[in-house]
């Protein structure tokens, strides 16, 4: 039996005060990031959420596809109205991790961890991904809406995960039929509480509590092929300890030779 995705479900679960956002459900997306970018206009409503069941072409960061399957996940794509000062997506991004960790917590009960800068780890396995983009107003050349891209693994995949992933991909393991549509609500919900007062930055803290890298020895790419996921045992990177993050997301680094440095993009990888 195949399970889509209920609109008039997940409006049901969302919170009160955001019950009239818009919602829009597709069976397959080539990739709802991708959606949200040809579909918005000045018309479109902060909290206009794009979910498919499947995607064709879902994307990750720096160039990486992100698997996609029917019946398996969660796909969606939230646009919010850009607030003054976008410069620091990695803030925005660093709060929707938050905002997808306290989610699982209320919906499956499971405590989650962050590695810098959005993966969600479940018990040392990847179960979501998000891709934050700017969409730019044709006609000012400004940044008028993020594109808040999240995937998360439900299920195990009916063909399981594919090699390159195998072994660093893990899912929740929703219980109940109405899981995935409780979850997708209680990630609008939440995400759209954190934005609205982002600049208090009052989740850092528990982003800091959440992280998998504060304090850990970690490897730091900053040029590497794109589309690839770099290796600790393989790849090259400089080694380097995690301190802490700062007040804007970004992660403060201290090399071998003593030099600290806070990257506020690129790629770190840790050994688990
Ligand atoms: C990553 O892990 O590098 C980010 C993955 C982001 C995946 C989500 S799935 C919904 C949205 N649409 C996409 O094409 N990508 C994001």
């Amino acid at each position: 039996m195949i399970v889509m995705i209920d609109k008039g479900k997940i409006t049901e679960h969302l919170h009160e005060e955001y019950k009239n956002i818009c919602i829009k459900v597709f069976d397959s997306l080539d990739s709802t990031n991708l959606e949200a970018k040809r579909s918005t206009d000045m018309l479109t409503t902060h909290g206009t959420t794009i979910i498919a069941d499947s995607q064709t072409q879902g994307r990750g960061r720096l160039g990486r596809s992100f698997y996609s399957p029917g019946e398996t996940g969660i796909y969606m794509t939230m646009v919010l109205d850009a607030k003054e000062d976008m410069s620091q997506t990695v803030l925005m991004t660093t709060a929707a991790s938050v905002a997808v960790c306290r989610a699982i917590k209320a919906v499956c009960n499971l405590e989650c961890q962050i590695k810098w800068v959005n993966d969600i780890y479940l018990e040392g396995k990847k179960i979501c991904g998000i891709l934050t983009e700017a969409i730019t107003d044709a006609d000012t050349g400004m940044i008028s809406h993020i594109a808040l891209g999240i995937g998360v693994n439900c299920h195990m995949p009916k063909d399981g995960f594919p090699s390159d992933i195998e072994g660093k991909a893990g899912f929740i393991g929703l219980r109940h039929a109405e899981d995935r549509e409780k979850l997708i609500a209680e990630i609008i919900s939440q995400v759209l509480s954190l934005y609205s007062n982002i600049e208090t930055r009052e989740f850092i803290e528990e982003y800091k509590e959440r992280s998998l890298v504060i304090g850990k020895e970690v490897k730091v790419f900053k040029h590497y092929q794109e589309g690839q996921s770099p290796d600790y045992d393989t790849d090259g990177g400089v080694v380097a300890t995690v301190m802490d993050i700062d007040q804007n997301g970004g992660l403060l680094v201290r090399y071998a030779d003593g030099q600290i440095e806070t990257l506020n993009t690129g790629e770190i990888s840790i050994r688990f």
